[in-house]
């Protein structure tokens, strides 16, 4: 059998770091070798999280990349972005695999990346080569690259929401609408007053209304699909629940077509695609399918009255969000079976 493939996760005492352990403990490929925390640094992963007592053997060490380099092959940052720049830089620099889950390399036009991030990006070159992992749509660029943006949580289910459509030219370019409700863990596990809760219990409320940094993420993509550029509405809400993103989306439909027709037309984009389900007729997504798993579930239904298509996805934003895709990227690049540790069925209830 062959040598396991060494993975190091900077960022592993967050949701996203916890997450890709918990995924990778079922991957018969990796061996996690090193993880990284700087608050948490001399103590094991289950003495930080219970749940994953397979790990005891690792002890958490402070983001060091020159003396990480030398421990894995893969590495997975989970990292606050403009901290995980000059990391994923030196590491992909020296040779490694890098699969990047901050948004510091997702965005190709640095100016873009600067004007919503507010910071300098100082490693252009390692930003022009940087790919964008969602398989649905960059599946043969990933399997040649060497650094991989994973995408943030709200863009995975937004794009591939709307990429059927803009792509088959069933729905228009303009004036698309995305409205999304995201579980709190979608904020990371950082101490934040706005985050406790009773702050979210029992609230619902939208946030960074025209404002979020995903905007420009979802709007690249969308306009390479679309052959023009695309600009978006785009609300995030946060929801009271641990995890999972809802995304509603309306489309101004280009022609006369039904809820039937449209569905075809998703399902043959996805008919391949182990990790999209559309459902049938009839059938909307929701959170507790998704809830634990990779997949992204779409429903959709047009609107004769309004000329509206309107197209409801659901993803895990821990899972498909982050942790699963950033193994299905994995999976991909070292030419790994793609479903490898990923074919987990939902948590229900
Ligand atoms: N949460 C999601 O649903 C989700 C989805 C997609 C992408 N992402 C992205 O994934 C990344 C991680 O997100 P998260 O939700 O897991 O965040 P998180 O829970 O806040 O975890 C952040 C991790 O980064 C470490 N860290 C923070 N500041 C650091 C610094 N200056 N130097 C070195 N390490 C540092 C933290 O370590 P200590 O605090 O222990 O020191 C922790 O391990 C972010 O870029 C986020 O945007 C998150």
């Amino acid at each position: 059998m062959a040598a396991k493939l060494k993975a190091a996760i900077c960022g592993a005492s967050g949701y996203a770091g916890a997450e890709l352990l918990r995924v990778l403990h079922a991957h018969p490929m990796v061996e996690v070798t090193a993880a990284t925390s700087e608050r948490s640094a001399g103590m094991s992963v289950p003495e930080v999280f219970p749940h994953l007592p397979g790990y005891a053997g690792i002890t958490l060490e402070q983001l060091d990349a020159e003396s990480l380099a030398g421990k894995a092959d893969v590495f997975f940052m989970a990292l606050p972005h403009k901290t995980s720049q000059p990391a994923v830089a030196e590491l992909f620099r020296k040779g490694k695999l890098v699969i990047d889950l901050s948004a510091d390399f997702r965005l190709r036009d640095k100016k873009i990346y600067e004007l919503w991030y507010k910071t300098p990006h100082t490693h252009p070159q390692a930003l022009g080569k940087a790919v964008y992992g969602l398989p649905e749509l960059y599946r043969s660029k990933i399997k040649k690259a060497r650094l991989v943006a994973n995408p943030g949580c709200y863009p995975t289910g937004a794009i591939l929401g709307i990429y059927p459509a803009l792509k088959s030219g069933i729905a228009v370019s303009k004036g698309i609408v995305v409205d999304s409700k995201s579980g709190a863990s979608g904020a990371g596990r950082q101490a934040d007053p706005r985050y406790g809760f009773c702050e979210i219990n029992e609230d619902f409320t939208p946030y960074a209304v025209a404002s979020h940094r995903h905007t420009p993420e979802i709007e690249q993509e969308l306009s390479v699909v679309a052959g023009q550029k695309v600009i978006i509405d785009f609300t995030p809400h946060l929801l009271p629940v641990n995890r999972g993103i809802i995304s509603t989306i309306y489309l101004r439909l280009s022609e006369k077509i039904d809820t039937a027709s449209a569905l075809s037309i998703y399902r043959k984009f996805y008919k391949a695609e182990p990790f999209v389900r559309v459902l049938g007729e009839g059938q909307i997504p929701s959170l507790k399918n998704v809830k634990g798993t990779n997949r992204c579930d779409i429903g959709l239904k047009a609107n004769p009255r309004t000329g509206s298509l309107i197209v409801v996805t659901a993803i895990d934003n821990l899972v498909k969000g982050a942790a699963g895709q950033a193994v299905q990227n994995l999976n991909l690049m070292a030419g790994f079976p793609e479903d490898t540790a990923l074919a987990t069925p939902a948590l229900h209830p």
